[in-house]
């Protein structure tokens, strides 16, 4: 059997296999509350054979949304929304997760979808955004400080966020702490010039990730937690794979179960070189700095490339967004790839049309 398709404990979970659903914005839901499209997109990779489904970033305060269309878990009706759309991903066979998410000061952005580009004026429905430091992303507006009432406010909708989603029958809970959002805000000093308990030493940077860590475990003592993280900011000063690795550990220790481990996103001028499996070093310096599991993402399009990163021992379970949405049976086809024998994984409906060996 291939490690891609044996069992993966999360804590305490069987989860059937280790080719998961990356989270990936639908930019489609009116007043945060997922719909149809996100119901019909998100099952499918389960029906696909994905281990676990995360669903996309969700912000936890109307203010945290990248875009006017992104979901939230801000209020009871999103919760209800959400609902049959866990239930939906269980009942194919995979675990259901999102991401709980605040974009700091890359909040009130225009959808992709519509074409434009930038921050979304207030008077066309963009509101003004919070952020460590009064320090706009390149080209976006200027963000408002959080003060200590607004974070201890922040930590509180995380957690309120994370009750939702357990009620709404998510097992799987990622907090975002990557691509430049509020948390990896925090963390970065290239975008965190605070000088209270919040800035300056890597402790405090971490301080607000780790506050989150410690109040969703609590408020979900059910739910598996994972944290992604851009282990790094690919810019000269930035946060890195070290830093990552020595915060992942500290959030270990205070309950998160996995750590997604992708990159960038902070700020405009990264330098970034793309390529097949091209964040699996930053997965697996990771791994072994911070002695914690992870999972690998970033162009990882086959059985193959998958399998090869397991057995390297550079990652414990592979997510990928892209190659879902080229082929919403990833794992079906990555099972044949990999010489699998087990026709469990086929949806029964689908057994016709599974490949002989
Ligand atoms: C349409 C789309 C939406 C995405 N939205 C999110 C998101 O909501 N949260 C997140 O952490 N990453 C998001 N990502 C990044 C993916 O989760 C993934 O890390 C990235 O696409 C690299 O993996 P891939 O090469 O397998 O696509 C998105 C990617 C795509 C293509």
């Amino acid at each position: 059997m291939s490690l891609l398709f044996s069992p993966y404990d999360l804590a305490g979970r069987a989860v059937r296999n280790r080719l998961w659903v990356a989270p990936m914005c639908q930019y489609s839901a009116v007043d945060g509350l997922p719909n149809d499209w996100h119901h019909v997109h998100l099952a499918q990779f389960a029906s696909g054979g994905a281990g676990a489904v995360i669903a996309e970033a969700t912000a936890v305060v109307p203010e945290g949304r990248i875009s006017p269309d992104d979901t939230g878990l801000w209020n009871d009706a999103q919760r209800d929304a959400w609902a049959p759309i866990a239930a939906a991903i269980r009942a194919r066979g995979a675990l259901p997760g999102i991401q709980l998410a605040h974009a700091g000061r890359k909040a009130s952005t225009w959808s992709p979808l519509t074409g434009n580009h930038g921050s979304v004026p207030q008077d066309a429905g963009g509101w003004t955004t919070v952020a460590p430091s009064a320090m706009a992303y390149e080209g976006f507006a200027e963000p408002v400080a959080l003060d200590d009432a607004a974070i201890d406010r922040v930590v509180e909708a995380f957690a309120t966020a994370a009750v939702r989603a357990l009620a709404a029958g998510f097992e799987v809970l990622e907090v975002h702490a990557a691509h430049g959002y509020l948390l990896h805000q925090f963390l970065s000093p290239l975008s965190n010039l605070r000088e209270d308990a919040y800035g300056g030493s890597l402790e405090n940077r971490a301080r607000l990730l780790l506050r989150i860590v410690e109040a969703v475990r609590a408020a979900a003592t059910e739910a598996a937690v994972l944290v992604r993280f851009s282990a790094s900011d690919w810019a000269d000063g930035g946060w890195d794979a070290a830093q990552t690795a020595t915060v992942a550990g500290w959030a270990a220790e205070r309950g998160a179960d996995l750590f997604d481990i992708s990159s960038g996103g902070l700020v405009a001028h990264q330098r970034i070189t793309t390529g097949p499996g091209y964040q699996v070093p930053l997965a697996a310096e990771v791994r072994r700095g911070g002695d914690v599991p992870v999972s690998a993402v970033g162009e990882i399009t086959s059985g193959a490339q998958a399998e090869a990163v397991l057995q390297a021992g550079d990652a414990d379970v592979i997510l990928a967004g892209r190659e879902w949405l080229r082929d919403p049976h990833f794992a079906l086809r990555a099972a044949t790839e990999l010489g699998e024998t087990d026709a469990g994984l086929w949806p029964p409906q689908y057994l016709r049309a599974r490949p002989r060996a």
